[in-house]
């Protein structure tokens, strides 16, 4: 008999231990350590939009929930929570980042600055100007996080960061190619992908093509 036949007293075993395994892992579970009620919280210290905050959390929360639960700042939108939209895109010591991959633990000490600090309804950032000039969105749910990366795509590009398409290290450019791949990562969902990149452009002082 081969010795890979499935015979009824192998897979009368493998269903006793699938049925185990909730029993195994509820053991597992209450010998961890528990959160909740009681549970160390860690305080962190940031600056967020120029203002010092000093915010004890739960070490496993996201700096989105600590941005939008703790601080308030609901202006950063959870989209996916995946890693895979880049409505929750914030820009922590000059980079943009995805806030809901990354711990608030882990940013103890860094500058966070969100969609509420990069303008106000009076003194809009003039990538929010743009936006609005080149009807940069529809429903407005992806807008915050298109806007401060767009604001850190035409930093990276001034500082010469290449990026997947460019053509010469040399000469790193804005144009129609560079703009779209390094927006690649902010899903719009009403697709109002010319019009962020025409404010962009318009922000970057190209005439519109
Ligand atoms: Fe963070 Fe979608 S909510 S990438
Ligand atoms: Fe609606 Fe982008 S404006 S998802």
């Amino acid at each position: 008999m081969p010795t890979d036949h499935v015979t009824r007293r192998g897979m009368l075993q493998g269903g006793a231990a699938l049925a185990a395994a909730p029993a195994i892992l509820s053991q597992a579970q209450a010998a961890a350590p528990r959160t909740g009620k009681g549970a160390p919280m860690i305080p962190v210290e940031l600056t967020v939009n120029g203002r010092e905050v000093h915010v004890p959390v739960d070490p496993r929360t996201s700096l989105l929930d600590m941005l939008r639960e703790h601080l308030h700042l609901t202006g950063t939108k959870k989209g996916c929570d995946h890693g895979q939209c880049g409505a929750c895109t914030v820009i922590v010591e000059g980079r943009r980042i995805n806030s809901c991959l990354t711990l608030a633990v882990m940013h103890d000490g860094e500058r966070v600055t969100t969609i509420e600090g990069l303008g106000t309804p009076d003194r809009l950032h003039p990538m929010q100007k743009a936006f609005i000039v080149h009807d940069g969105y529809q429903c407005g749910y992806c807008t915050p996080g298109q806007i401060c990366s767009a604001v850190a795509v035409l930093e990276e590009i001034e500082a010469g960061i290449p990026s997947h398409v460019t053509a010469d290290l040399d000469d790193v450019a804005v144009n129609e190619a560079e703009l779209r791949e390094r927006m690649s990562g902010n899903i719009c969902r009403c697709a109002a992908y010319p019009n962020i990149i025409a404010a962009m452009r318009d922000v970057a002082g190209e005439k519109q093509a």
